[in-house]
């Protein structure tokens, strides 16, 4: 599995605790920046990483800014994109049993590592369901 991982200034510090996650659990991840806490667009870094996945560069992107918001609504503007916001582990697995959410994005503000990195296995170790009525409801999102 391979995952594309961003964040602006507001969700910098969560990201570091997640890309360490990732590494103890030999996860490979590529950080789409940003590269240090200074205050910088999240639009710069969610259209990357959302392109990186819509190219199948990437199994999964993760996003994280302040709230999540920003960043989250940036990425879903990309055809293909499913960016799920999530602070908790039911959303989180409920999001890839039904949407098939291909970006987890969270909010450094919002959630403490503790809970993120739950959120965060819970998102990459549940599959799609695969069901029909998911099926033809991502299908009219695309539509
Ligand atoms: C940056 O201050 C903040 O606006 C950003 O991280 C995010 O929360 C936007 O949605």
């Amino acid at each position: 599995m391979k995952i594309a991982i961003g964040s602006d200034h507001g969700g910098f510090e969560l990201k570091a605790e997640v890309m360490k996650h990732l590494s103890d659990r030999g996860i490979e991840f590529k950080d789409f920046g940003c590269y240090d806490a200074n205050s910088c667009d999240y639009p710069d870094i969610a259209k990357p990483v959302a392109k990186a996945v819509v190219n199948k560069e990437y199994d999964f992107g993760i996003l994280i800014c302040g709230t999540g918001i920003g960043i989250s609504i940036t990425a879903n503007k990309i055809k293909g994109i499913r960016a799920a916001l999530c602070s908790d582990c039911f959303s989180a697995e409920a999001t890839r049993l039904h949407n098939n959410a291909n970006i987890l994005a969270m909010g450094g503000r919002v959630v403490g590592p503790g809970l993120a990195l739950k959120i965060v296995d819970t998102f990459l170790d549940t599959p799609f369901s695969n069901e029909e009525r998911h099926i033809r409801r991502i299908n009219k999102i695309e539509e």
